[in-house]
């Protein structure tokens, strides 16, 4: 018998697991997070919702119940240095859930040292990549935790898993025909299972929960300026949690951070995932329009290079690697100049950047313009072609000695 702290969402699996490690005869600590799912806009609604979480835990005979509202934490801790490497797993997925998870490590941890546990638990199953994340989190911040995964000890089937939940007076909230997975974030929302499994299939209105459909949109575009100072951004006077649960819900209604990927899993297989994630395509938008602006070209190539590895690094669950503190101490440097505006037009489905200005700004309009007023040196770039071109001409008679 141990105490365990167990990472509970107040689902039909956690409940399950919940249940399934009281009966061994094991002490539990529940421990819920808010992240800001449910928008986070005022906390309010979030509030009732996780207290009402604990709540069943208590129901449900743990020992004690931990909510916690880490929306902030979130925010500073995570999404801030993965914003600053423009994060994008293969291209496209903002890492929401991949972000979450090294917290949700963390906070196990906490937990079970404040309240003398010895071993923390998971529902995760043994397909996933969230296993690893909070797997690998918790043994970097402490090895000497034991890890209960139930559900790759014993897979569960979800009608089994309603009538063990029948059989021990676990209410179940939702219908027992839920036909997706979701997992969500003030970063965005993840939706998995059902039609999707089949890449053929299109994905069905219904699966949306935070972008308007084509139909439902407005049908003038929206402009707004984001502001940045070193890298941090702001809309009006919105900034941090409160930035994400506005951007979430404006862009929302316009459609726009609807994707849909089939990815590269860490345990080597591929899924199919749709994503909605409005303020991150906003502002990874607008991050990088300014980044062109007041970036050097060097910086810019060698820059794409190391936040493509930092997406796969925190999609990978090495968000506690050296390495990744070693790219946050270079975007830190990339981000001391990344001050500035970003105007974007939002508009069906669509966030485009139309307008972007910085005292950084590398971009000369007096060296650019073709209009009057030119200040370039057409002359100077004889002599560059000239040098730069030089391996051409050697190039061409070695060509012409070796031709038959
Ligand atoms: N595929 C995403 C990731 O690995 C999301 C995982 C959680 N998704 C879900 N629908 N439950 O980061």
């Amino acid at each position: 018998m141990s105490t365990i702290v167990l990472a509970y969402s107040g689902g039909l699996d956690t409940s399950v697991l919940l249940k399934r490690l009281l009966l061994e005869g094991n002490d539990v600590i529940a421990l819920t997070a808010d992240l800001g799912e449910s928008d986070g806009a005022t906390g309010e609604a979030a509030a009732a919702a996780i207290a009402a979480i604990s709540a069943k835990a208590l129901a449900l005979g743990a020992r004690d119940a931990v909510a916690i509202d880490v929306r902030q934490r979130f925010y500073d801790e995570f999404v801030l240095p993965a914003f600053a490497a423009n994060v994008r797993y293969e291209g496209c997925y903002p890492l929401s859930a991949a972000l979450s998870r090294p917290l949700i490590a963390a906070l196990l941890v906490e937990t079970a040292r404040s309240c003398g546990a010895d071993a923390v638990a998971h529902g995760c199953t043994g397909k996933g990549n969230d296993q690893v994340r909070i797997e690998f989190g918790v043994r970097a911040l402490d090895p000497s935790l034991q890890v209960r995964a139930p559900l790759r000890e014993s897979p569960l089937s979800r009608p089994d898993a309603i009538a063990f939940a029948a059989q021990h007076d676990i209410p179940i909230a939702q219908s027992a025909a839920k036909p997706y997975s979701i997992d969500a974030n003030l970063w965005g929302r993840s939706i998995e299972a059902g039609v999707l499994e089949d890449p053929w299939v299109a994905p069905p209105e219904d699966a949306f929960g935070w972008t308007a459909s084509p139909q439902q949109r407005p049908s003038a575009p929206s402009e707004i300026v984001v502001h940045f100072t070193a890298g941090v951004p702001r809309v009006e006077d919105s900034v941090g949690p409160a930035l994400l649960a506005k951007l979430n819900i404006l862009g929302g209604e316009h459609g726009i951070g609807r994707i849909d990927l089939i990815e590269d899993r860490v345990i080597g297989l591929k899924s199919r995932e749709l994503y909605e994630a409005p303020a991150a395509t906003l502002l990874l938008a607008a991050r990088e329009a300014l980044e062109r602006l007041v970036l050097t070209r060097d910086e810019l190539r060698f820059k794409a290079g190391i936040d493509r590895k930092y997406a796969e690094l925190v999609y990978d669950g090495l968000w506690y690697s050296p390495l990744r503190t070693a790219f946050d101490a270079f975007n830190g440097v990339t981000s001391q100049r990344l001050s500035g505006e970003v105007r974007l037009r939002l508009f069906q489905g669509c966030a485009t950047v139309v307008g972007v200005r910085s005292p950084f700004a590398l971009y000369d309009e007096g060296l650019a313009t073709y209009g009057a007023g030119d200040r370039f040196d057409h002359r100077a770039a004889d002599g560059f072609i000239h040098l730069a071109g030089l391996p051409f001409d050697r190039l061409a008679q070695v060509a012409a000695v070796a031709a038959p």
